[in-house]
């Protein structure tokens, strides 16, 4: 197999650390650790006793991480999880409270543009899509085993595909010939799927589709906004907790999720006195920072980030 290197450029890298106003003995952690960038940044910033955990669930993501972060041990520690177990995570290395918390939600540069993991429509690979590949469902079993409805489903949910219901319906009829296993098979498929005007212009006509089964695939969209509250309960103090997210579905979820933990009573305002007895948890600080138009002329792909942040009361 091709040995890719990896390559990912850090999105809002300062601006996420600053968010997290490292203090230099605290324990942070890096719930989406991807080739070590913003990893490196913190660890950088860290002084005695200061500490940094390390999750990814792609092994390829860790082995980088940890080389990035060479020079440093001591300071910091992979850990190969689905970022949704960070409390087990935690207790397992006897930690009970954290100073910050990073989430740079999505795919890396490197998955994407590694061929052979079956996330892009730009080059030919089999079906796959999977972060973590010790997980047995694959884009494959998804693109060939789920039904129509169910298909149409993911595309217009996760993918806000309007064209859901045609390029579900050409899935299914392109499927009873033979199993469809390769990327650019199942992207020329849709693309000749959408009404002649919708294939011009634009995105391409399957970054949707692929966006929708990659977020399936890899259950993307479930483990934020309980994984949002486990650490937001973690957060000593002052503590601060940021995201940053690459497509509206994901903001919505961090967004919600921020107001209802900076939010206090939720009683009916006609009530007397409150009996919910809900207290704010955080303060918001970033409500939905952009990159720099530096950053964008250097990275275009960082167009759709944003930054969110809170600190805990
Ligand atoms: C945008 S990249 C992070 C890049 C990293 N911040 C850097 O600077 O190199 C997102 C990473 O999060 C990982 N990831 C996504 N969802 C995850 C989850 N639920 N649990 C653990 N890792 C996850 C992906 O495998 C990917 O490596």
């Amino acid at each position: 197999m091709e040995e890719h290197t990896f390559s990912h450029y850090s999105v809002m890298k300062r601006e996420a650390v600053n968010a997290l106003n490292i203090r230099p003995e605290g324990i942070y952690v890096d719930c989406t650790a991807g080739g070590g960038g913003h990893s490196l940044e913190i660890v950088r910033r860290l002084g005695d006793g200061g500490r940094i955990v390390c999750i990814d669930r792609d092994d390829d993501a860790l082995v980088a991480c940890q080389k990035r972060l060479e020079g440093y041990e001591g300071k910091f520690k992979t850990v190969k999880s689905n970022f949704s177990d960070v409390g087990e995570v935690l207790k397992c290395l006897n930690i009970g409270s954290i100073d910050g918390a990073l989430l740079d939600l999505g795919v890396s540069s490197y998955q994407l543009d590694t061929p052979e993991r079956g996330f892009s429509y730009m080059s030919d690979a089999p079906l796959d899509m999977r972060m973590d590949r010790s997980q047995k469902f694959t884009a494959y079993d998804l693109v060939n085993r789920y039904d129509e409805n169910e298909l149409k489903r993911v595309l217009y949910c996760w993918g806000e595909e309007r064209f859901a219901p045609q390029i579900a319906r050409a899935i299914v009829k392109k499927r009873k010939e033979k199993p469809i296993d390769g990327t650019l098979e199942l992207s020329e498929l849709i693309k000749n799927a959408l009404p002649p005007k919708a294939r011009v212009g634009g995105h391409h006509p399957a970054k949707k589709s692929f966006q929708a089964i990659r977020i399936e695939v890899n259950r993307e969209l479930d483990v934020i906004e309980p994984t949002l509250r486990t650490l937001a309960g973690l957060l000593n103090r002052g503590g601060r907790l940021a995201v940053i997210t690459f497509h509206s579905l994901e903001d919505r979820i961090t967004k919600q999720t921020f107001m209802s933990l900076a939010s206090g009573c939720t009683c009916p305002p006609d009530f007397p006195v409150c009996v919910c007895g809900k207290k704010p948890l955080v303060r918001q600080i970033d409500k939905g920072t952009t990159p720099t138009p530096e950053e964008l002329e250097e990275n275009p792909r960082s167009r759709s980030a944003r930054l969110r942040s809170v600190e805990k009361i």
